[in-house]
């Protein structure tokens, strides 16, 4: 809408390198949409500069300004034109429970916009997160051919959110409307360290600031509707009015920081990808079937019965299992020895199945796996991850492919190791008999959680398994709470 500032500069810094070649087309569209102004509100007000937006446009690497008159973009006005309705559901919170009609109106231009410009990417700010979640479920609704990209909200250096209403605050104004980003920042470092967060308390610390509080709200970051209780990932987000200026801000309140979880069957290809994954977006990165295949090894040194429970109860009794990461590499090492490439060998490959069925083997690796994931940030890789070890996975993947796929890649995995390896029939059927028992064994069974993206990779390069989880990674988890990020 014009009243451009740093915040715009990024979208377009992220256009640029978002693009699909290093000659990206950033095109900046500059619209004030009546139709998202009630009628009391400050469209005759709104800051236009248009030279302004020109020369930061243009400083931050635009390729081309679009300044459409009104008619060009409803042509008959805007009563004559289609409008969107945004389910009630996305709009009954938040600003939308106070600024009635407005989301209505953004749908309506943006579907205008996009169907002139047909761009290949559409690149937003989080800083509206209403608008954002509401203009993505929009465009993959109605399946329109533009992929969404998120921006995350870019602060000045008192901490207060980039706005172009900014302008309108004076500097006691402006000192005044730093209550905001703080406490709203007060409450997402609460939120980590597991308190609950009272928004009694914030509404009152706002108002004792000077600010009139329009709302204070806790609701599902993707659905926009309320909690019962604080979730290990809600989205805290304020309106107020700072004299006559109206500012808006919001924070993820998590726990923790967001985990990624990848089940699938043998030879799916998740090791490779998911160390990839990891790497570029700066998560740790942890391989569970390793722990399974370092305790199979242990047990087929000790020459102890995969199916001898109490044998293996003792030795998980004394178990010291240590994984270190050295970049995407991981090293394991099992009661002293490293065995990280010795729980690669057929024998060990042939045996972990049974032994992961072990319920005292499952509660040993499970309780381990769970404290390593208990500050986030990482993506974890196995069976159960989904269902039973990250249930609360902020995004979970379930990666499979054909057995004969599997076993193609197998082979190959086993010819670069150096093992002598059988036919390909014969690989086929070892991955069947290990996804069966994979799959039917009474504890955490291999399952796609109910809540997982499937993705059958056969035919798809690396690059572009790793491309469709970054994708689905950006649809789930807001930039502002990636680990490193990416543009
Ligand atoms: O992914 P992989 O082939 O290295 O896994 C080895 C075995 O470990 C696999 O056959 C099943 C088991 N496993 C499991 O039961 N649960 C996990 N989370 C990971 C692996």
């Amino acid at each position: 809408m014009g009243g451009l500032h740093h915040g715009h500069g990024q979208l377009i810094k992220t256009a640029q390198s978002a693009g699909l070649n290093d000659q990206a087309v950033v095109i900046v569209s500059i619209f004030i949409n009546p139709l998202q102004f009630g009628p009391k509100e400050d469209f005759e007000n709104y800051p236009r500069d248009l030279e302004n937006d020109i020369e930061i446009a243009s400083k931050f690497g635009a390729s081309a300004i679009w300044i459409p008159s009104q008619s060009q973009v409803f042509p008959g006005g805007p009563d004559s034109s289609f409008t969107i309705q945004v389910p009630p559901g996305l709009k009954s919170k938040l600003c939308g429970s106070i600024r009635k009609g407005h989301f209505d109106g953004v749908a309506t231009v943006i579907i205008h916009l996009l169907r002139r410009v047909q761009p290949h990417i559409l690149v937003l700010g989080e800083k509206d997160w209403q608008q954002f979640v509401i203009l993505r479920e929009l465009i993959e609704v109605l399946g329109l051919p533009v992929k969404v990209r998120g921006v995350a909200t870019v602060r000045d250096i008192d901490g207060l959110a980039h706005s172009s209403r900014n302008q309108y605050l004076n500097e006691a104004d402006r000192a005044k409307a730093l209550a905001l980003p703080k406490e709203i920042t007060k409450a997402a470092q609460d939120a980590k360290k597991g308190k609950i967060v009272d928004l009694h308390q914030i509404r009152t610390s706002l108002e004792n600031k000077g600010l009139e509080v329009e709302y204070v709200e806790i609701v599902d970051p993707e659905k926009l509707q309320s909690t019962k209780s604080q979730q290990h990932f809600s989205l805290l987000a304020a309106a107020v009015r700072c004299g006559t200026t109206r500012l808006i801000d919001h924070t993820f309140l998590m726990s923790r920081n967001p985990i990624v979880a990848i089940d699938g069957p043998a030879g799916a290809g998740k090791s490779t990808v998911t160390r990839a994954f990891a790497k570029k977006m700066g998560l740790l990165y942890l391989d569970t079937g390793a722990m399974y295949r370092a305790v199979t090894w242990l047990i087929q040194k000790n020459k102890i019965s995969p199916k001898d429970q109490v044998a293996i109860g003792e030795l998980v009794k004394k178990l010291k299992l240590e994984i270190k990461s050295f970049g995407n590499n991981q090293q394991i090492i099992v009661n002293g020895n490293d065995v990280t490439n010795a729980i690669r060998s057929p024998i060990v490959t042939s045996l972990v199945s049974e032994v992961a069925a072990q319920s005292l083997v499952r509660k040993a690796l499970t309780e381990q796996q769970k404290a390593m994931g208990n500050s986030g940030g990482l993506v974890a890789e196995g069976r159960d991850i989904g269902t039973a070890v990250f249930p609360n996975a902020e995004l979970k993947i379930f990666l499979t492919a054909s057995t004969a796929e599997r076993a193609r890649r197998r082979s190959i995995d086993l010819k670069e190791k150096g093992y002598t390896f059988p036919t390909l029939n014969e690989l086929e059927s070892q991955i069947k008999e290990r996804d069966k028992m994979d799959s039917t064994r009474s504890i955490s069974p291999l399952v796609k959680a109910q809540d997982a993206n499937e993705l059958i990779t056969d035919g798809m390069s690396v690059e572009k398994v790793i491309e469709s989880i970054e994708e689905l990674f950006r649809m789930r988890i807001p930039e502002e709470v990636w680990p490193t990020p990416l543009h």
